[in-house]
Order: C-alpha cells, then sequence, then structure tokens
C-alpha cells in the first residue's frame, strides 16, 4: 500500500518535473521534413477534431494562421499539448517527449512561408500546370508573364503559408485581396465593363479589365456599377484537380521567390522584378 502511495508521488513529481522541464528548450527536429510528416500523422489523429484537419480550427483555434503560433516559444507548444491549457477544452496528452516535438514540428510548418518548407508535389509539374491547362496564367503574372485579373504571384512563396495557399485554391472567398474585387459596370451610352475595381470614390470608378486596360470612369457617367459577392478566383479547382495536380501546383507555387538563395552572396540578386 505504501509503496503503492511512494509510486504515485514519485509519478507525480515526474510528471511535474518533465512540465517544467522545457523553460527554454529548443525544438531539436526543428524544419525536418520526416518530423512535419510524422507529426502530420499524430496530428490527424488525436487534433484535428478540435482543430481541423490542416490547423484551420474547429472547437480549438486555429493554428495554422500565426499569430498564434509564431508569437509562442517552441517551450511553450510543448508544454501546452503535453499539460493542456488548464481551464480549457485543450487536453494534456501524455507523450513521449519525440512526439510533442513532431508535433510542434506540424504546427509550426502550418505558418512557416512556404519557400522555407518543404511540400510533396513536383513544383515542374505544377509549373506547367500553372502556365498551361488549369489557366492560371490568364489571370496571375509570375516574372512579367501573365494576366492581371488576379495578384501577381512572383513572390508568394515568400508571403504565404502553405496552408494559406492551399485555402487560396479550395476557398477564394476565404480572404480577399484588396484592390481585385470583381465589378461589371454599364455605362449610360450602353457599353458593359467587366473586371476588377482598383480605386472606387463617391465620383469615379478606375477599372481594370482582363485585356490589362484601365477605364476611369465618371459614376455620372454610370447607369449600374455591380460589385461581384465572389472572387473572380475559380471555385472549382477541388473538383477539376487531381490531388497530385494540388500538390504540384502548391509546390510549384512555394518556389516563387524574387529573391534567390546564393551560399556566400548575403544580399542575394534581385529577380527581374
Ligand atoms: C477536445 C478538443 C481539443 C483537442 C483534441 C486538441 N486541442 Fe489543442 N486546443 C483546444 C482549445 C479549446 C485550445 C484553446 C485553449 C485556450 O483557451 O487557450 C487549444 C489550444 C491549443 C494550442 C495553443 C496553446 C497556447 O497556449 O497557445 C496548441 C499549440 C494546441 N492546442 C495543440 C494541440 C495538439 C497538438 C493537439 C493534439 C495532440 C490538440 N491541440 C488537441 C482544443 C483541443
Ligand atoms: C479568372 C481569374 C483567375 C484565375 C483563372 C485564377 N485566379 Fe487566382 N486569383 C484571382 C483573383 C481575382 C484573386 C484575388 C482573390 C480575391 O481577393 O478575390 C486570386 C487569388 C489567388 C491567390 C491568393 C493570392 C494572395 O495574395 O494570397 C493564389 C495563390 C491564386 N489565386 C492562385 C491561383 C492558381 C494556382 C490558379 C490556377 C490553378 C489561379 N489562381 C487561377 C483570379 C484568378
Amino acid at each position: 500500500m505504501r509503496l503503492h502511495l511512494l509510486c504515485v508521488i514519485a509519478m507525480a513529481c515526474l510528471a511535474a518535473w518533465a512540465a517544467d522541464d522545457k523553460g527554454d528548450a529548443k525544438n531539436p527536429l526543428a524544419g525536418q521534413p520526416e518530423a512535419i510528416a510524422a507529426g502530420k500523422k499524430l496530428f490527424v489523429e488525436g487534433c484535428s477534431g478540435c482543430h481541423g484537419p490542416n490547423g484551420e480550427g474547429g472547437r480549438g483555434p486555429n493554428l495554422a494562421k500565426g499569430d498564434l503560433i509564431r508569437g509562442a516559444t517552441d517551450a511553450h507548444l510543448f508544454s501546452a499539448i503535453r499539460n493542456g491549457v488548464p481551464g480549457s477544452d485543450m487536453p494534456p496528452f501524455r507523450m513521449p517527449d519525440e512526439k510533442i516535438w513532431q508535433l510542434v514540428t506540424f504546427i509550426r510548418s502550418l505558418s512557416a512561408p512556404a519557400y522555407e518548407s518543404t511540400a510533396p508535389g513536383n513544383p515542374e509539374a505544377g509549373g506547367a500546370l500553372f502556365f498551361g491547362q488549369s489557366g492560371c496564367v490568364q489571370c496571375h503574372t509570375i516574372r512579367g508573364r501573365g494576366g492581371v485579373l488576379g495578384p501577381d504571384l512572383s513572390n508568394i512563396g515568400r508571403t504565404r503559408s502553405y496552408a494559406q495557399l492551399r485555402e487560396a485554391l479550395l476557398d477564394p472567398d476565404a480572404h480577399p485581396t484588396e484592390g481585385f474585387r470583381g465589378v461589371s459596370v454599364l455605362t449610360k451610352d450602353g457599353r458593359t465593363i467587366s473586371g476588377v475595381a482598383k480605386d472606387n470614390t463617391n465620383y469615379s470608378i478606375a477599372v481594370l479589365d482582363a485585356q490589362g486596360n484601365l477605364h476611369l470612369l465618371w459614376k455620372k457617367d454610370l447607369r449600374e456599377v455591380t460589385f461581384h459577392q465572389k472572387s473572380l478566383m475559380p471555385h472549382d479547382y477541388k473538383q477539376r484537380l487531381s490531388r497530385d495536380q494540388m500538390q504540384d501546383l502548391l509546390a510549384f507555387l512555394g518556389r516563387q521567390s524574387v529573391r534567390v538563395d546564393v551560399p556566400g552572396d548575403e544580399a542575394g540578386p534581385k529577380g527581374d522584378h
């Protein structure tokens, strides 16, 4: 009986020690692709029910947005997972250190810029889709080549995480980009002009059409101005693209950077942009 009690106390101490131990510990697996893959598997099994399969949130908070995670230390994330968050729905997970670090690695990968992360797809195949069959190039420019209705994507791998890129493809209305709102105007002399609204005041509106012409129009000359409720970005890529094609496109987008890292050259050459 006594031995049993001692054991309980010893275990409690051990648990407390393990919990407090991480003071300023750094993740020993940081950025390792195998750890991301292993962490993803653990996440899908144990965490996605509350945090969503891609960390997009649900009963638990969004772990992919970055603000919550980028500001947190490795040690804080470790202890949040091992000990849970008292007084909330976040339960403790008593698993080996290595597995917890794998989870931390995966969670960090959700909000890291895509360029600094690894992705399973093939960027060359993704590029072929982008400039070919998928028609992305009709609306998006990369390094001076392409259309103007959507944002220039030449540096998108530096400014967006894979989670954000995936969301842009699968759920285009989730985060509208300023300056790319679809609009159609009907002029009093019967012309219809469609494109994206670049500027809109009480008196005038500037509409950029698919050919790249900017129309500066006075509101008094217009009969109707209709803003699109939905993004101009097609909404059917989820159906049109296979899983592999989606991964290839994401891998291609993730490589887009106007700054190219060259070892030994601190500043790095500028891209043609
Ligand atoms: C039963 C639902 C649930 C499950 C399962 C769950 N979480 Fe959470 N998690 C939450 C909630 C709720 C919060 C917000 C806690 C708070 O109020 O701060 C949270 C917060 C977090 C935080 C942020 C903690 C902080 O202090 O910033 C991390 C990281 C996290 N969870 C990771 C995980 C991981 C990894 C797993 C799987 C091993 C997991 N969660 C499983 C509900 C859950
Ligand atoms: C018909 C025009 C059109 C086509 C075709 C199109 N897009 Fe878009 N895309 C847009 C517009 C417009 C936005 C801005 C979203 C918004 O605010 O509504 C956008 C947004 C995006 C974004 C988010 C950019 C950011 O700043 O976060 C990504 C990434 C993207 N598109 C990739 C693609 C890819 C990859 C394809 C091809 C598979 C594609 N787009 C096809 C018009 C298009």
